[in-house]
């Protein structure tokens, strides 16, 4: 935009110079031509007379003109020349000439030479030029700034009234619609703004009732399963209590015991898959409270692998827990911890047959705040490629075969992959079918 306007402004300027030189030549030739007419008979007269002062005269009046540099008479019969100032060679080079000739009483006397420049007609061009230019850039800036002040009133009024209203609503304000109105399309542009915001209030509306109503859905589900999984849980373990008596008195009996072992297990096996579908629904709704406090590490380790070592047993494997330079104290949720743990244990067992299976702690970095990482690796069935991608979702088993197999809901990986991240961990995998697998994740010591 402004080398447009610095474009077009030369171009005025320049027009501008060429018309005023115009008419300044014009009106310089017409001055020679006056001055010639007014004074060839006031020079004539004193040369038919040989009167050479009135002749000395009248020839310096005319040079008092400032563009003529020169006047020159010439006498025909003598040709004697009168000149002021006293010789014209040195103008004759560069100015223009202009001759009349005299007469008086109609008789031939001589001529008249006007030697004149233009010089002071340039330094009047160059004065008008300037006092032009200076007048066109004031006006110019007026106009500039009329314009501006008009722009800002038509369009900078309700602009910044639309950012206000932008920056706004960016921050959660409802009440935000701009306060104009005109049939320009600025006012065309802040209709459909309004509007636009008026939508948005609406479905925001619509959303938080969407929510409030989800989120009542949520805890009413998981207060259904709460009370479902007591209500499971109580005639469970009357079942699988009584199931025990009855083995133990048929035991007594020498009869055969084997219907009450089953009994007894498939009971146990259920407990299991309502405490998972439990903890899973209470993750879900966000319902898990994280206590972290003091815990002696190696006793708590061992005591974890104790209680996973009967079912190590059950598929003839053996554990053994590694620890390396571990704190004496680390401050975790043990209930949790202990969860995870128990459930990668148990998957090791489950998918492990006359195998090994190792848990090794250890810290690896963190001075002021212990990090430690846990591992459980097995020699048991491994996982392949495929299923690892999928391997922490919920309800996600390797294939339909492993539920006929090895039963389970397959939500032990997810709830304990949530649980790790409750405690700012994460769970991976490395696995090799047919070699076994490690599943290992980092914890930091949490801080109260
Ligand atoms: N150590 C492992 N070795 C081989 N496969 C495993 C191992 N751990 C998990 N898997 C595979 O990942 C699947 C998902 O495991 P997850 O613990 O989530 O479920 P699950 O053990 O089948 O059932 P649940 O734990 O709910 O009783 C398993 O079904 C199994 O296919
Ligand atoms: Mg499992």
């Amino acid at each position: 935009m402004i080398p447009v306007m610095a474009l077009a402004a030369l171009v005025f300027l320049s027009l501008y110079t060429l018309f005023i030189q115009k008419a300044m030549e014009r009106e310089l030739n017409e001055k020679i031509l006056l001055v010639s007419q007014v004074h060839s008979l006031a020079v004539a007269e004193p040369l038919w007379t040989l009167n050479m002062d009135g002749l000395e005269r009248s020839v310096q009046t005319i040079a008092l003109h400032p563009e003529i540099t020169c006047a020159e008479v010439l006498e025909s019969n003598t040709l004697s020349r009168y000149s002021w100032p006293t010789d014209c060679q040195e103008v004759k080079q560069t100015d223009r000439l202009y001759t009349t000739e005299l007469e008086f009483h109609e008789q031939p006397v001589g001529h008249l030479n006007l030697y004149y420049s233009n010089k002071p007609l340039i330094a009047d061009l160059i004065q008008e030029v300037f006092i032009g230019a200076l007048l066109f850039f004031l006006l110019a800036t007026v106009a500039g700034l009329v314009a501006f002040g008009a722009l800002k009133l038509i369009v900078g009024s309700p602009l910044s009234q639309l950012l206000r209203s932008i920056k706004s609503t960016e921050q959660g304000h409802s009440d935000t619609l701009v306060q104009w109105s005109s049939n320009d399309e600025m006012g065309t542009v802040i209709d459909a703004y309004n509007r636009m915001i008026e939508q948005s209030d609406l479905d925001t509306q619509a959303l938080v009732v969407a929510r409030e109503q989800a989120e009542l859905a949520a805890e009413t589900k998981s207060q259904f399963l709460a009370n479902m999984s007591h209500e499971l849980r109580t005639p469970l373990n009357a079942v699988i209590g009584i199931t025990e008596m009855l083995r133990e008195e048929a035991e007594d009996r020498q009869e055969d015991t084997e219907p009450h072992t089953r009994v007894a297990a498939a009971g146990r096996h259920l407990l299991g898959l309502i405490d998972n579908v439990l903890d899973f629904s209470k993750i879900e709704a966000n319902k898990v409270d994280i206590t972290p406090e003091p815990i002696m590490l190696q006793e708590f380790l061992e005591d974890v692998v104790q209680t996973a070592n009967p079912l190590a047993k059950k598929n003839t494997n053996a554990i053994e827990l590694i620890t390396t330079n571990l704190p004496s104290i680390f401050q975790t949720d043990p209930v949790r911890l202990r969860q995870i743990l128990l459930n990668l244990l148990a998957n090791a067992c489950k998918f492990t047959d006359n195998g090994n299976i190792t848990v090794k702690v250890e810290q690896v970095e963190g001075h002021d705040v212990p990090v430690l990482q846990f591992s459980v690796t097995d020699t048991g069935i491994g996982i392949n490629t495929e299923k690892l991608k999928s391997l922490f979702d919920e309800f996600a088993q390797a294939d339909s075969s492993t539920t006929r197999q090895y039963g389970g809901t397959g939500l032990g990986l997810a709830i304990s992959q949530r649980l790790c991240q409750l405690l700012g961990g994460h769970i991976s995998v490395e696995s090799e079918v047919g070699k076994g697998s490690t599943f290992l994740f980092k914890l930091e010591s949490a801080t109260q």
